[in-house]
């Protein structure tokens, strides 16, 4: 698989600085220079936080820390840094700590303290967004399961049993953070806390008590006494101790409850997530640039990007139901941790562009122009007479040119145009300067390990271990009719047997014709394999949408008993909505059809019931080597059998780049590294018949149904395997497939940035943005340019396309058009092969400007990064 990013550039050539700018820089330099080496105090007015008696600017990116591992974190956070970010915004993750009542875990991926520490090391901020609710698409919200089975308990209302466990470990959260002294009032990186999440869209279905639960949340969180604010998201009653903010992917029109509150945005969501068996959701980077730029045109102060790494729902965390493994989101920092090309680097230097306004933004009073039907203009100059501007074309179809103090501005039909002096334009938000990256995903055979005991063979070794089909071992109980899937397993494990079984007489006219008769099944979610005297007859589930589901079978039935087993599955617990703990799962009806009586019902048959697998039982997954009796070896592993166990031991992949384990010729199931859990898989294909679309218009209000792509593909093929996983041999890779596939056809594979590619127009913004803000400055008007950078290590080693004219297509597609200046390559290649960057500037004595003369050129180029 190929898929195209951007990039963006840490330098650039011979940049003179003009005066004006240079002030304001030094400006902002100083301010910056002094705020990040040290939180303190946290104040705000109407405008903004204060931190240290100074109003602030802030960019924060969400990286939820139990969705990569601890050897990420340093990387993502820097990452965040050089994409001009001051802050790092968190859930905490409640069910990932509070395994049971009072037993607490902070190891692993769960280490807290660490996580915090990281960002502060950095330099940077941290919003740390409690909860404990937190929805997030985290199994069951982020709640602890137990906490449904305590009597008594309804979740977020004005309940005793409910709001105790929140206290008390809202309280055990603030206790950590404040040992460690990592609030901003003790010197710490956390400048602001979180209760509750989005509880103003469900407190009126909880009636009174949801009113006083939300005021109880308020004001339990503010006794805490952090010395920094408390926020509450899309509560639109919140009271006046905390900061109510906005999450949507718009929040310019979002107005505080109270005129003394700052305008904050704690969740624009760049991307959007993914469920098993849908297409793939894409936002366009000059649309997440749009918003951004429109929030800090109309006042806003603190802008989230929910995610900024999204990451992975490692093991069975991901909620849903239905949510996949993988939580790309397709954020600013893909899931395997690389910088998301052009979206990285595009909002990079956004966040250079607003960061040159930030004087005159805080500290100037606002006037609004109107320049046009949809085109306005909002100055804000302050008593320093510093003046900046954002001038917008919110028309979704139409640019614009606009008059504005004395000159004319083009303005592309949804965009922004930022201003920092009121006079030159250094970024707008529909034009990608940034470049754009080739990613492919390099398969890596599955070497054996030359520690396993098979040293020297060639072929890999697999040893299995095959399910029984039902229940295994001890039944756990036997019940007339249906049990809930939910309250039966309480988690500990997806799967649920649901056995019975069925008598035959020889009088049966399907038996004698050679017919079937049909299997009815309905369940409440989430997934079932249906198995008739051992063999599976039926695979069915629901979906992210509509997780209940029948479906009808034609099953083979003998004469006599015929055993019927039924394996049914959740996909992540439901993580969100009003009284959303309630939501059961597994079967509510059971039929067969086509007896020469007509239908037998079996609903109310004694069934019997088992939870979890013998092979979870056993820890087969761990990596301790204890379980070796239970594993059989084979020269040939079995295909398409369901219910199989397998192991092999495995060398790691070469090289550095993050691994995808591929698992297109696998069905589903749970797959393990040496005992850690790298979750659900399922390449389930979405439907070719879905709509998909090869290029996204940018133009208009996204939602999440408006960009996809991937139709017919698998919504998830690859699954993310950190490297700090991997020792460099003798690793242990277990997979449970569930109903069949082909484990030969497993492979790593490596996830390699193989190209860069970058097209700009001689009409894009040219002033030179520095990669930090920190050094933020615009230097001169130039010419614009193309700057192109391969990963560390790597040079441009080819050329593949370069076209200075009216040159078409995107990233791997580009061709020359009508317009075509016959150098461009050799001028290309001059300036850039084996680099590791280059720039070339759109000038006279690179290109010929002559060349048909009414046209806007633009320089396109493709290269090979090796
Ligand atoms: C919000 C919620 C987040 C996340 C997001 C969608 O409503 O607060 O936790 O679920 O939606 O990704």
């Amino acid at each position: 698989m190929v898929t195209v990013q951007g990039f963006t550039f840490s330098s650039r050539p011979n940049m003179k600085l003009s005066s004006f700018l240079l002030q304001l820089t030094v400006f902002v330099l100083s301010c910056l220079a002094f705020s990040l080496a040290n939180a303190g105090n946290v104040t705000y007015d109407h405008r903004s936080l204060i931190i240290n008696g100074q109003r602030k600017l802030l960019i924060s990116a969400a990286i939820h820390y139990p969705r990569s591992v601890p050897a990420m974190w340093p990387g993502l956070v820097q990452t965040a840094k050089k994409g001009g970010v001051d802050v790092i915004e968190t859930y905490v993750f409640w069910n990932g700590h509070e395994l049971s009542p009072g037993n607490y875990y902070f190891g692993g991926r769960y280490d807290l303290v660490k996580f915090v520490k990281i960002v502060q090391e950095a330099g940077l901020y941290l919003i740390l967004r409690i909860g404990p609710f937190v929805a997030a698409e985290w199994n069951f919200g982020g709640v602890p399961v137990w906490l449904h089975y305590v009597p008594g308990t309804v979740f977020r209302t004005d309940n005793e049993p409910f709001k105790h466990y929140m206290e008390k470990f809202t309280t055990f959260i603030v206790n950590l953070m404040k040992q460690e002294k990592l609030f901003a009032s003790q010197g710490g990186p956390i400048i602001l806390a979180q209760v509750e999440n989005e509880y103003g869209y469900y407190e009126s279905a909880y009636g009174e008590a949801g009113k006083r639960y939300a005021m109880w949340a308020a004001s339990m969180a503010v006794s805490q006494n952090i010395g920094v604010p408390w926020i509450m998201c899309q509560q639109f009653d919140a009271p006046d101790t905390v900061i109510d903010t906005c999450n949507s992917f718009y929040c310019d029109q979002f107005k505080p409850l109270s005129p003394n509150k700052p305008k904050i945005w704690t969740e624009n969501w760049p991307g959007w997530f993914k469920t098993f068996g849908s297409r793939d959701p894409h936002r366009p980077p000059e649309d997440v640039a749009f918003s951004v730029a429109r929030f800090f045109q109309k006042g806003g102060s603190v802008q989230n990007y929910y995610m900024y790494h999204g990451g992975t729902n490692f093991g069975r965390t991901s909620g849903g139901p239905f949510i996949t493994t993988s939580y790309d989101y397709d954020a600013p920092i893909d899931e395997y941790g690389l910088p998301r090309f052009p979206k990285w680097g595009h909002l990079k230097e956004l966040h250079g562009a607003i960061k040159l306004c930030e004087h005159a933004l805080l500290n100037g009073e606002p006037t609004h122009m109107s320049l046009g039907p949809s085109q306005e203009a909002d100055v804000y100059t302050d008593s320093t007479g510093a003046c900046a501007a954002f001038i917008s074309n919110t028309d979704e179809k139409n640019d614009k040119t606009v008059e504005f103090r004395n000159a004319s501005y083009h303005l592309p039909a949804w965009s922004v145009s930022i201003l920092p002096d009121c006079k030159n334009v250094v970024f707008n938000t529909a034009k990608v300067r940034a470049q754009t990256t080739v990613v492919e995903m390099v398969a890596e055979d599955l070497q054996p390990s030359v520690a396993s005991p098979d040293k020297g063979m060639k072929a890999l070794k697999w040893e299995i271990f095959v399910e029984k089909v039902g229940v295994w071992g001890e039944a756990d109980f036997i019940k007339n009719g249906f049990v809930d899937h939910i309250n039966t397993t309480k988690d500990i494990t997806d799967y649920l047997w649901y056995t019975t079984s069925i008598f035959v007489s020889e009088n049966e006219a399907f038996l004698k014709k050679g017919s079937q008769p049909v299997l009815f099944i309905e369940s409440k979610g989430h997934a079932l394999h249906a198995f008739v005297n051992e063999k599976l007859e039926a695979s069915a589930s629901g979906n992210g949408t509509n997780p209940p589901f029948k479906f009808k079978k034609p099953v083979s039935l003998k004469a006599g008993k015929n055993e019927i087993a039924l394996l049914s599955m959740t996909v992540g617990l439901q993580n969100a909505g009003s009284f959303y703990e309630w939501v059961g799962a597994g079967l509510t009806s059971v039929k067969i059809e086509g007896f020469n009586n007509g239908t037998v019902d079996l609903s109310s048959n004694a069934w019997t019931y088992k939870i979890g697998l013998q092979g979870e039982h056993l820890g087969l997954y761990k990596s301790d080597g204890m379980d070796n009796v239970n594993w059989l070896s084979t020269p040939e592993p079995p295909k398409e059998q369901p219910l199989t166990w397998y192991k092999a031991i495995v060398d790691a992949p070469p090289g550095d780049e993050p691994i995808g384990l591929d698992m297109i010729h696998m069905g589903k199931g749970l797959a393990w590294l040496n005992g850690e859990e790298i979750g659900r898989y399922w390449p389930w294909k979405s439907s070719v018949h879905d709509k998909c679309v090869k290029e996204c218009d940018y133009r208009g209000k996204f939602m999440p149904d408006k960009c996809f792509t991937g139709c017919g593909e698998p919504t998830q093929r690859w699954y993310h395997i950190p490297r700090s996983w991997f020792k460099p041999s003798g690793n242990i890779l277990v997979i449970f497939e569930e109903k069949g596939g082909d484990p030969t056809k497993i492979s790593f594979s490596r996830r390699k940035t193989s190209g860069v590619c970058a097209d700009v127009a001689e009409d894009y913004p040219s002033f030179e943005l520095e990669p930090e803000h920190e050094n933020g400055n615009v230097g001169t008007k130039n010419n614009a340019a193309i700057l192109l950078n391969c990963p560390k290590h790597t040079r441009i080693s080819t050329v593949k396309f370069a076209s200075f004219g009216t040159p078409t297509g995107t990233c791997g597609s580009y061709s020359k058009g009508e317009c075509h200046d016959p150098k461009s390559i050799s001028v290309v290649e001059k300036m850039c092969l084996n680099k590791n960057e280059c720039a070339i500037e759109l000038t006279e004595e690179n290109f010929s400007k002559v060349l048909c003369p009414d046209a806007t050129k633009k320089l396109a180029v493709e290269a090979v990064c090796s």
